[in-house]
């Protein structure tokens, strides 16, 4: 695997991604068509993890609403606040020099009226540093895009299985699978993208929905769960790197098992504190040697204080 090619100062931003479309639109020649690199992203929730996968070449950052599940331990997407994603978000952004950094809307930050949605937008920019943000749902959200566009927001669209909508799907199914879905799901990527969104997640998908869509739009489609056709592709970091997580969807691919190495090395420091072979002399700070064997005064009682 390779570092996807950059300068190395080279800051990424939103057109670099949009340029990033694989297929030559219809009458380039060969020779015209440039090979584009396949667009990494991956979530980052805190500074370290955002310093390790921007040094690593990661493209695009997401500051995923999915960090209410893998880092603050809800069962869902859905109890994420503004507050959270912004504060997430700057850690993010502090650990980030090449890598687009994008925030995600959470659930009913952007539900409410179309002002409401641009000022919190607004705060995801200023106050998290984010450069771009993520919104969830297709034809629904065509107004808030064109909005958030005009406001100067680059918005990056999500449309199949959308985590926010869990309760009227009633679970984290495949979206698209029958012709009827499927129509509505390219649907909703046209909408997105009409709408004025850079690139889009295409969460969830049969792999011939998403080669599809995919091939119909000229604006870079992410997959995840939606096969190896797409522009560019994302996971969630913890799945990625086997931390944390109980079950994993079957389109992870697990790089590490990193649960399995901190609990191995918690078991081992544990064992070393009770058996007192932590920390060792050369791990303890000393005394200078002439201060050693020297009885250190003691306190005396106050009313012998002179
Ligand atoms: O919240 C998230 O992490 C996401 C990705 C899975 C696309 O939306």
């Amino acid at each position: 695997m390779s570092a996807a090619p950059r300068a190395d100062s080279g800051k990424i931003t939103v057109p670099d991604i949009a340029s990033r479309k694989q297929h030559s639109p219809a009458g380039l020649s060969e020779a015209q068509s440039v090979s584009k690199s396949k667009i990494t992203c991956l979530t980052a929730y805190d500074y370290p993890t955002a310093r390790l996968l921007n040094d690593a070449g990661v493209d695009i950052l997401l500051v995923g609403d999915s960090l209410g599940m893998t880092v603050l331990g809800y069962d869902s997407t859905l109890p994420v606040t503004l507050d959270d994603m912004i504060h997430h978000t700057r850690a993010v952004r502090r650990g980030t020099r090449h890598a687009l950094v994008v925030a995600d809307m959470p659930y009913g930050s952007f539900h409410i009226s179309l002002e409401e949605s641009v000022r919190n937008a607004v705060r995801l920019v200023k106050e998290g540093g984010a450069e771009a943000v993520k919104v969830e749902g297709g034809e629904r959200r065509i107004e808030l895009i064109a909005r958030l566009v005009e406001a100067e927001i680059p918005v990056m669209g999500h449309v199949g299985l959308t985590p926010q909508s869990i309760n009227a799907l009633g679970g984290f199914h495949v979206q698209g699978k029958t012709s009827d879905a499927a129509r509505q799901v390219e649907r909703d990527a046209r909408a997105v993208e009409a709408a004025g969104a850079f690139a889009v997640v295409l969460e969830s998908m049969p792999r011939d929905l998403a080669a599809r869509i995919t091939e119909k739009l000229r604006i870079p489609t992410i997959g995840i769960g939606a096969g190896p056709d797409c522009d560019g592709q994302v996971l969630v970091i913890h799945d990625l790197l086997g931390y944390g997580t109980g079950r994993t969807p079957k389109f992870v691919r697990q790089y590490a098992n990193l649960s399995a190495e901190i609990t191995r090395a918690v078991t081992a420091y544990c064992d070393d504190v009770r058996s007192g072979s932590f920390p060792s002399n050369a791990e303890s700070y000393h005394s200078a040697a002439e201060m050693r064997d020297t009885p250190h005064a003691q306190p005396q009682p106050a009313g012998h204080r002179r």
